[in-house]
């Protein structure tokens, strides 16, 4: 079965990719990936050697329609998973038109390519999609599926036309479409500007970690190998059309997830306990910044079997322990436009 994965050198998409050829033994991965700033293809090391036969990479852009459309051509696939997407909030606010160019325009290429190839021989379409097309909760309630669409950043709307464009061509085509849409992700291979791996270089670089606002924003984390066993799931067992919200009931405080950090980092790094709550800043607050997430995930437990198996505890100090070690994976990933962008982002912003 050949199956094509988009985005599969970014974190999400390169950690499916391991797990997915180790545990499906009858897939053929042809990863199509435009290698943007976030994508890197140290994050598929050793897999061409570890699956022979079984694994193809494909540099393209998911909005050229000409290249996608020959990649349909040569592999006939018959199932995509769509991870490949324009993924951090801050630069949706910098810059939101790439997020509309690569996560609206680019899910209407591939989803018009499959419907053009799949007209005698249907496949599936996963759309990996994300809790924030909900928009902001209040101290109380979680995000279910029938929970009404209110994207507050370029990001998340830009997602959200793209789920919107994959249901509708269920409906008007009969495409065989699935969405799930997930938490945040943390693990491994994670692009050091999200906030796990972007506080753990800063407290490693010696710097201050800019927290935003208050810090009493509330974000509900899952593994990204929980994630990715939940797309598994939503590709094997999902019902066409319908959507998956994927989650592992983890909320934290922004604030209370850089302290345990800290504390991780002081074990791993031996930093005096005094100096360490002196690293926080509290920084301007996100323009939009979305107040709290939270996920309902019993209809994907209910209906596609569904259980996390990662504690989150055990989940960051693995993590935590995987920077450490592999420091020099996230620093060669620091390339010069990565440093303008801190500099742009951050500079002059800390409240001292
Ligand atoms: P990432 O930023 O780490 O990786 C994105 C990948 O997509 C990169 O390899 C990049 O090169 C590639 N890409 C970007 N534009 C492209 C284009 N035009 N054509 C082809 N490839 C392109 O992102 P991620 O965190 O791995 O996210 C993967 C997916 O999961 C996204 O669709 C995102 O919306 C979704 N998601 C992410 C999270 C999270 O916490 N990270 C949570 C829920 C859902
Ligand atoms: P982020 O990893 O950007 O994910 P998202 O915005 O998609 O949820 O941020 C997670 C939370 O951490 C979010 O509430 C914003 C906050 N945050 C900070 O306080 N400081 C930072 O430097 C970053 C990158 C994020």
């Amino acid at each position: 079965m050949n199956v094509l994965v988009t985005g599969g050198a970014g974190i999400i998409g390169s950690n499916f990719v391991r797990l997915a050829l180790a545990e499906r033994a009858a897939w053929r991965i042809v990863v199509v990936d435009a290698l943007t700033y976030a994508g890197n293809l140290e994050n598929l090391a050793g897999i061409e050697a570890g699956f022979p036969g079984r694994y193809r990479f494909v540099k393209a852009d998911v909005a050229d329609a000409p290249a996608v459309e020959k990649i349909f051509a040569e592999e006939k696939p018959s199932l995509v998973v769509h991870f490949a997407a324009e993924s951090h909030v801050d630069r949706s606010v910098l810059g939101p038109m790439d997020f509309v160019r690569t996560n609206v325009l680019g899910t209407a290429t591939l989803l018009d390519a499959a419907r053009k190839a799949w007209r005698e021989k249907p496949g599936r379409f996963l759309q990996v999609s994300t809790d924030e097309v909900y928009g902001a909760l209040g101290e109380t309630g979680a995000f279910a599926e029938a929970t009404p669409i209110a994207p507050s950043s370029p990001y998340s709307a830009s997602k959200a036309s793209a789920d919107m464009l994959a249901l509708a061509y269920h409906r008007t085509f009969g495409l065989d479409a699935v969405i799930t849409r997930c938490c945040n992700n943390y693990g491994p291979y994670q692009f050091p500007e999200k906030l796990i791996p972007f506080m753990i270089s800063r407290f490693v670089d010696g710097e201050k970690l800019p927290v935003y606002g208050n810090g009493m924003n509330v974000r509900d984390w899952i593994h990204v190998d929980d994630h990715n066993r939940g797309v598994l799931l939503a590709i094997e067992k999902g019902r066409a059309g319908e959507v998956y919200n994927l989650g592992a009931r983890c909320e934290r405080k922004n604030i209370d997830l850089v302290r345990s950090l800290l504390e991780l980092l002081l074990k791993a790094r031996g930093v005096a306990a005094e100096k360490l709550e002196s690293r926080i800043a509290f920084v301007k607050d996100r323009p939009g910044h979305d107040w709290r997430y939270a996920i309902d995930p019993s209809k994907a437990e209910r209906e596609l079997g569904f259980r996390p198996e990662v504690p989150f505890e055990e989940g960051l100090a693995k993590t935590v322990q995987w920077y450490v070690e592999n420091e020099k994976w996230w620093r060669d990933v620091q390339s010069g436009a990565y440093r303008d962008y801190v500099a742009k982002v951050y500079g002059g912003q800390t409240s001292e």
